[in-house]
C-alpha cells in the first residue's frame, strides 16, 4: 500500500519524507489555503521537490478552464497529479488530460458509479472519500469495497486512493479490503507507528540495560 500525506504544510510533508515511507502528498484548496499557500504555484513546486507524486487541484468548473488549468498545473513540476472533480466537466477533462499522458486524480468520490466513470475516462486515481461519508451515517469503507470490487472485475489499472481517513483503523481496514493507496494527515501517519505496548516494553528494556552498567561498574577490576 502507498502512502501519502494530506496536507500542504512544507513542515509536516518534511518531517513526513524524512521517515522513509513517503509515497506522494495530495492537496486540495482548503489545504492550500490552511497551509497559507498564496503563491500556489510556487509552493505545489516545493512541495514536488520533497515528495514523487502530489496532487494539486484545479478551481475551474468548465471543460476548457480545466483543462488549461491542468495543463498549467501539470508544467509546475513532472511530479504533479492533477486533482479534478468528479462533475460532467470533469469527466471530459479527465479523458483530454489523462490522453495527453498527464496523470489525474479524480476526487470527491462518494459513489461506485462516480469511480467506474473515472476509471473509464482514464484517471490514474480515485479518491474515495471515506471520513465525509461516515460523517453521514454511511459506511466509507463499503465504497472502497465495491470499488475493488468493479475495478477487478474489468482489470482497470485506476488506483483507488482512500481519502478523508480519520484514523489509524481506517488505514487498516482501507489496506485489508485492497484498496493501493491511502492519503492520511500526518497525525494519522503518526499514530499507525505507536503502540503502548512498545513504549513500555522499550522503558523496561532501556531501564534493565541501566542496571546492567551499574552492576559492571560495581564489579571489582
Ligand atoms: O484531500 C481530500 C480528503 O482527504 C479530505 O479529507 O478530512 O477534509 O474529509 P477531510
Amino acid at each position: 500500500m502507498k502512502f501519502f500525506i494530506d496536507t500542504a504544510d512544507l513542515d509536516e510533508i518534511r518531517e513526513a519524507a524524512d521517515m522513509g515511507v513517503l509515497d506522494g502528498v495530495t492537496t486540495n484548496p482548503s489545504l492550500a489555503m490552511k497551509a497559507g499557500a498564496s503563491n500556489f504555484e510556487e509552493h505545489i513546486y516545493k512541495i514536488c521537490e520533497l515528495a514523487d507524486d502530489v496532487s494539486a487541484e484545479v478551481v475551474s468548473t468548465e471543460y476548457d478552464a480545466m483543462v488549461a488549468e491542468g495543463r498549467k498545473l501539470a508544467q509546475i513540476h513532472e511530479h504533479v497529479t492533477v486533482k479534478v472533480p468528479m462533475i460532467r466537466e470533469g469527466v471530459k477533462a479527465i479523458e483530454t488530460l489523462s490522453n495527453e499522458g498527464i496523470r489525474i486524480n479524480c476526487t470527491l468520490i462518494f459513489s461506485p458509479t462516480q469511480a467506474l466513470v473515472a476509471a473509464k475516462a482514464g484517471a490514474t486515481y480515485v479518491s474515495p472519500f471515506i471520513g465525509r461519508l461516515d460523517d453521514i451515517s454511511s459506511n466509507g469503507m463499503d465504497l472502497i469495497a465495491s470499488i475493488r470490487t468493479i475495478f477487478d472485475n474489468y482489470a482497470y489499472d485506476t488506483q483507488i486512493l482512500a481519502a478523508s481517513i480519520r484514523h489509524p483503523m481506517h488505514v487498516v481496514e482501507a489496506a485489508e479490503l485492497g484498496a493501493d493507496v491511502a492519503t492520511m494527515p500526518f497525525d494519522t501517519l503518526d499514530k499507525l507507528i505507536k503502540h503502548p505496548l512498545t513504549d513500555r516494553g522499550l522503558e523496561k528494556f532501556l531501564a534493565d540495560w541501566d542496571k546492567l552498567q551499574e552492576q559492571k561498574a560495581g564489579q571489582p577490576a
